[in-house]
């Protein structure tokens, strides 16, 4: 069984594989804010752990405070770090991420925040989970998503289930880059949000 709170502490080593996806996934997420229209915005984070990519992203950024986030994260531990550092607007719930209905009401999001889940769970729920994505995410919105590169390298795939799922593929880390990271938007209307349905279970 992995320990998620002690899996963490990659972030804490200058120059560790997950401080470099970090500052790509920041870079993604502050691009989103940018690109997102006026008014109040919406975010998802699935599997937040310490929810240090939003969080760190919200840090100083213009529209921080148009923000309304949902953190969902099975780990106490990791999400009381969340609480801790998590300004106004960001809730942080202590649940199974992989379930439809904690997202009642919240869903569809302008940004969806898939990181550190499909290296986790089987191929077949990457596949039913980019699905939910259609759910979770509203029209124009976007989902930005990790995935390690090892072989069989799964990304382009993975790039190809959203696209057929009705996303657009807007940027892609470079192929010599250690981690896959990214970014989709869905380019048509978000589909309404199916309740009592399990999306995936990490392996
Ligand atoms: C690989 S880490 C990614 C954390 C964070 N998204 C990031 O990129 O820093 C996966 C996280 O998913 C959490 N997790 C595992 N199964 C979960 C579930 N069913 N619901 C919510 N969180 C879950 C773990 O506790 C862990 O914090």
């Amino acid at each position: 069984m992995t320990d998620w709170h002690a899996w963490h502490d990659a972030y804490d080593r200058p120059g560790s594989t997950l401080t470099q996806r970090l500052a790509h996934v920041r870079d993604q997420i502050r691009s989103a804010l940018d690109a997102l229209p006026p008014g109040p915005l919406s975010v998802i984070s699935v599997c937040a752990g310490q929810g240090r990519d939003l969080i760190g992203a919200l840090d100083g950024h213009p529209r921080a405070g148009d923000v309304q986030a949902l953190l969902v994260e099975l780990d106490e531990r990791n999400a009381a770090i969340a609480r801790e550092h998590a300004p106004g607007g960001v809730t942080v719930l202590t649940g199974d991420a992989g379930l439809t209905d904690v997202y009642a009401g919240r869903a569809p999001a302008h940004l969806l925040l898939m990181c550190g889940v499909f290296g986790n769970i089987s191929d077949a729920d990457i596949k039913r989970t980019i699905a939910f994505c259609a759910q979770l995410c509203r029209e124009d919105g976007f989902v930005i998503w990790t995935r390690h590169r090892e072989a069989p390298d799964a990304v382009p795939w993975i790039s190809t289930e959203f696209e057929e799922a009705g996303f657009e593929e807007i940027w892609l880390s470079e192929p010599g880059f250690i981690t896959g990271v990214g970014v989709h938007r869905l380019r048509r209307p978000a589909l309404a949000l199916q309740a009592g349905e399990r999306m995936f279970t990490f392996v």
